[in-house]
């Protein structure tokens, strides 16, 4: 175990559980300060394809303590996966068998969910596979994904927040033969990057610190330092053409309005869990934690452009008003135009998607997301985050569902605040907000969907495989304050 970890175990990740900010909390510097410099080349995650053995791709991750440099001679400690800060792109291809050797170098207990799959609930890893200091974990399931963009975190119980702000995240890349016909940007780190997005704010000694106040329970831990990749101030040379971004919201909180600097349009690809129907042109789309997007942008115009996100209100309602919603923008990354002119074509069409069918549901569950009880006297992980009036409980069952029986889950929200839900082991189609129809760059697989306050959103599911009566998946708000402190149930698929 690298000498640094057990520093950040003992500083960080066991005080912080009781001394609730009993640290100066100075940020290191006023956003604008930070605004334009664009100085720091894109930390890009190593693309690790694994090792392949009798068929089955092997994948050898180790988590493990970490310093990081986000600012020069101020190194931070972190937390990566074979890295110092976040962990590689994993890349695989639809139908293969995987397996996943997760050792756990950390020095306290923690687990990898891999966020977006369907796969056995023992393989999940969620609060119910914890992987004790030194222990290695070793999930194997067929991966049936489409191609797309998925991503592992840490979710271990109560702990899903602290781990993930400290880098206990990555991205993973699913490839397909449908998706190769289209021809679409995809040579990594040349016109094809993954990108996760987050926002961290720093001590003067340029240290993460988690120590989330009352205040940052409720509407979740953000900052004011823009990370890509986690490189501060980034930038990246792009060829003169086509240009592919795997958008990941990998803040704990934070729910970006994502552009372009100077308003030039791009093509929304992708959503959570693969392919739209066809190219959705736009000049800006929303990611709340835990989403992603793929887009295409032209470059041939050898504009530099940078990557920016405007921070959105979650709150809503006098509440909202009351816990003074972040605003302002973060400028994450610049893209520069230096290489050859490379053209590429946006696809008129990308796959075949039927329009969900809600008539095929043969039943609806709902689901109500609240935030009572937030007195002022409310302290860390305190009681009040609910779903369906009740808490996170991993003894409790609270929905059993049956294998191959189209539903419709009717989640309604009425807190001040916007909330991600997200659903283990599928995608699902969202059906309608409010009873209007989905926007077309949410018109495809998801496993997140916001619901605003005062919203009811219902999306269309059918848990294909997987049936197991003792392994339970989770449904929680994305917003990682909230899922620690208890919004969260447990289904199990019959
Ligand atoms: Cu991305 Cu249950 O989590
Ligand atoms: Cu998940
Ligand atoms: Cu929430």
């Amino acid at each position: 175990m690298p000498a640094k970890f057990p520093a950040l175990t003992r500083r960080h990740l066991l005080a912080s559980a009781a001394a609730v900010g009993a640290l100066a909390a100075v940020p290191l510097a006023a956003p604008g300060v930070f605004a334009a410099a664009h100085d720091r080349p894109l930390a890009l995650p190593q693309l690790d394809e694994g090792r392949v053995e009798n068929g089955v791709r092997i994948f050898d991750l180790a988590i493990r303590g970490g310093q990081t440099e986000f600012f020069q001679g101020r190194p931070a400690d972190t937390i990566g996966i074979n890295a110092d800060y976040l962990g590689p792109v994993l890349r695989m291809r639809t139908g293969e068998t995987v397996r996943m050797n997760v050792t756990n170098d950390l020095g306290v207990t923690t687990t990898l969910h891999w966020h977006g799959l369907e796969l056995p609930a023992w393989c999940d890893g969620g609060p119910h596979q914890p992987i004790d200091p030194g222990q290695t974990w070793s999930p194997e399931f067929p991966m049936r994904q489409r191609a797309g963009t998925y991503w592992y975190h840490g979710h271990h119980m109560g702990h899903t927040a602290e781990h993930v702000w400290y880098g206990l995240a990555g991205v993973i890349r699913v490839e397909d033969a449908e998706a190769d016909a289209l021809n679409l940007p995809a040579t990594y780190g040349v016109d094809d990057f993954p990108v996760v997005l987050q926002d961290r704010w720093f001590t003067r000694n340029g240290q993460l610190n988690y120590a989330p106040r009352m205040p940052d329970v409720m509407m979740g831990m953000s900052g004011d330092v823009a990370l890509a990749n986690g490189t501060p101030q980034a930038f990246v040379d792009v060829p003169a053409g086509l240009v592919r971004l795997r958008l990941l919201n990998g803040a704990n909180a934070s729910f970006y309005d994502i552009g372009f600097s100077d308003g030039a349009a791009f093509w929304q690809i992708a959503t959570d869990g693969g392919l739209l129907a066809a190219p959705v042109q736009r000049d800006r789309v929303l990611l709340a934690p835990g989403e992603r997007a793929e887009i295409l942008v032209d470059m041939a115009d050898r504009t530099t452009r940078e990557l920016i996100a405007d921070l959105v209100p979650i709150g809503g309602g006098m509440m909202g008003r009351m816990m003074g919603s972040a605003g302002g923008t973060l400028r994450f990354l610049q893209l520069r135009p230096t290489g050859a002119a490379t053209g590429g074509q946006v696809p008129a069409r990308l796959t075949s998607l039927a329009k969900p069918d809600p008539t095929t549901a043969l039943r609806t569950r709902d689901f109500e997301l609240n935030m009572g009880g937030m007195g002022m006297g409310m302290g860390m992980g305190g009681g009040g985050f609910t779903i369906n009036g009740a808490s996170m409980d991993d003894t409790r069952i609270d929905e059993t569902v049956r294998m191959g029986e189209p539903e419709i889950w009717r989640i309604r929200n009425p807190s001040p605040m916007a909330h991600p839900f997200h659903i283990h082991n599928v995608q699902f189609r969202i059906v309608d907000r409010n009873g209007r129809a989905p926007d077309p760059g949410e018109d495809g697989f998801k496993d997140t969907v916001v619901v605003n306050s005062g919203e009811t959103v219902r999306v269309l599911l059918t848990f294909t495989e997987n049936a197991d009566p003792e392994g339970p998946y989770m449904y929680h708000c994305h917003i990682l304050e909230h899922e620690d402190a208890g919004m969260m149930g447990q289904f199990v698929v019959v």
